[in-house]
């Protein structure tokens, strides 16, 4: 390693290596450096606050971001306290948008209490030109952006921001770059998310995501394989396998190989017990995966199938590629194979053009799958998708009146799933300590379905057998149950 005393004339004189990942770990390095300086000048280590927005694609680059900052030397707290605070954000609906400007509002006089604060801003929002447009204009304060192309030179880029000052900013078009063995901080000890791809090609009509996360590019099996033996020798049990379509992995690899032949090759993987993967895209999903999933006694039963709409007529416009039957055939193809499978999905109310016929399409789907759980959505116009420009957009007040019924019998279906399993006994993986209920835990069964239970908290991490005894809509109350 570098001599750390050089690290500031390294930082300006010598060239940095040009291979990644060696070149972020000399980047850290020059982190590090400035960063004890500065704790030294204050008498107290520096802190830094993570805040994630979006779905678990994001989770888990937060953990890398947390990875680097602690690498760095800064020390977790929480965000008020926090001298280095980093918001990775999400756009896939105007709500989710409108929440990062509302935190940059009580961020910026944060900063004017606390002058040595410093505020970072990356994740999918970053990829929109106009984002970054008034950010430039009216969000002076924030000293560092970049995009989700290039997360993995956040070091890099955080080097520069502590050296050279002044705002920074790096975006990139795109990327067929996947940088591999950058440091990664874990949010839980037992369970973690592994990347098997990134982008989308997709392009569902209403849909972002392609545009700010880039074309479809898999990791190579031996990587993720790698990856999750390093996981399982670390204390690790359960993997979240993550993709935008994890039912299209490995179509672009050089040596093509499906999703189903990877699960087969993550199960062989020694103290990996359950096995777990979003998201699924109806049209990619192979039979294969379903005898896989059948025979396999990792991987969880639990399914998210998003349906996004149960009209044929929307789901064409919505660029789906299934129709009504073609799904409800799917979900009764999985149903009977894996009889105690839970299916979720993603539902969309009030996209263009859809009207009272279409929507009762889509509640006959939701009564005939009788999903376990449904995310229900309000259509929210995203500038730049093919479905903005469409011109029958729906009124509020329609969609919103459709989004209460719909939401009404997801939950009442939901309610009726999960009390099918009251009585029986089922593995749970212990996951946190009860904030609402003094002494008990909170345990997640291989079908998602969480249960809390009367135990300790030195319980995280274990698998115990729980007794479901009582049934509380969308979770259940039960008791550890001991045989021996
Ligand atoms: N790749 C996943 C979904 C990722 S986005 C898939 O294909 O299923 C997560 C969910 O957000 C989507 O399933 C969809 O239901 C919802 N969503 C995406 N764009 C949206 C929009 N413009 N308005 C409302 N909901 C949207
Ligand atoms: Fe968006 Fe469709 Fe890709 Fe999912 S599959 S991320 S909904 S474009
Ligand atoms: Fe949001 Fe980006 Fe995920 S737009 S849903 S954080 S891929």
């Amino acid at each position: 390693m570098y001599n750390e005393t050089d690290l500031d004339k390294m930082y300006r004189n010598t060239a940095p290596p040009d291979r990644e990942p060696e070149r972020q770990y000399y980047f850290i390095e020059a982190c590090r450096k400035k960063v004890r300086e500065e704790s030294e000048r204050l008498g107290r280590p520096l802190t830094f606050c993570v805040t994630t927005f979006g779905c678990q694609m994001n989770a888990r680059d937060s953990e890398k971001l947390t990875g680097i900052l602690e690498q760095a030397g800064y020390q977790p707290a929480e965000e008020a306290e926090a001298d280095f605070v980093i918001y990775n954000t999400c756009t896939v609906r105007e709500n989710a948008n409108l929440k990062v400007y509302g935190h940059l509002g009580l961020l910026k006089h944060r900063k004017k209490e606390r002058p040595g604060m410093r505020i970072a801003l990356c994740g999918c929002m970053m990829q929109e030109p106009e984002v970054i447009e008034r950010l430039k204009k009216s969000y002076r304060f924030v000293d560092l952006i970049f995009g989700t192309h290039n997360i993995f030179k956040f070091a890099e880029l955080l080097a520069r921001s502590l050296y050279e000052g002044g705002q920074v900013i790096d975006i990139w078009q795109g990327t067929d770059k996947i940088v591999e063995d950058l440091p990664v901080e874990r949010k839980y000890s037992f369970k973690s998310g592994v990347n098997i791809m990134f982008g989308c090609n997709n392009f569902c009509s209403y849909c972002i995501v392609p545009y700010v996360r880039g074309r479809e590019r898999s990791r190579r099996p031996e990587d993720i394989l790698k990856e999750i033996e390093a996981l399982a020798a670390d204390g690790v049990t359960e993997v979240m396998l993550l993709g935008q379509n994890v039912n299209s992995y490995g179509k672009t690899l050089e040596q093509p190989m499906t999703f189903a032949e990877l699960l087969r090759q993550v199960e062989k993987i020694e103290g990996i017990r359950r096995i777990r993967f979003m998201t699924s895209h109806p049209k990619d999903l192979s039979d294969e995966l379903i005898e896989v999933m059948r025979d396999s006694k990792k991987i969880c039963r639990h399914l998210h199938l998003p349906l996004q709409s149960g009209s044929s007529r929307i789901l064409k416009a919505m660029n789906r590629r299934y129709t009504k039957e073609q799904y409800l055939e799917l979900a009764e193809k999985i149903r009977r194979e894996i009889p105690d499978i839970s299916l979720t999905t993603d539902i969309i109310v009030g996209f263009p053009g859809e009207t009272e016929e279409d929507f009762q399409e889509t509640l006959d789907v939701v009564r005939r799958v009788r999903y376990d759980n449904a995310y229900t959505f309000l259509y929210s116009k995203r500038t730049g998708t093919p479905a903005a420009a469409m011109e029958n957009q729906v009124p509020p007040e329609v969609t919103k009146d459709r989004f209460d019924r719909l939401l009404a019998l997801v939950q009442e279906l939901a309610k009726e799933q999960t009390a099918r399993f009251a009585g029986t006994v089922q593995e749970v993986l212990v996951e946190e300590v009860n904030d609402h209920r003094p002494g008990f835990l909170t345990g997640r069964m291989s079908n998602n379905l969480l249960v809390h239970f009367p135990g300790e908290a030195a319980q995280i991490g274990q698998y115990v057998n729980v007794r479901l005894e009582e049934c509380k809509g969308f979770y259940y109350i039960g008791r550890v149950c001991y045989t021996d």
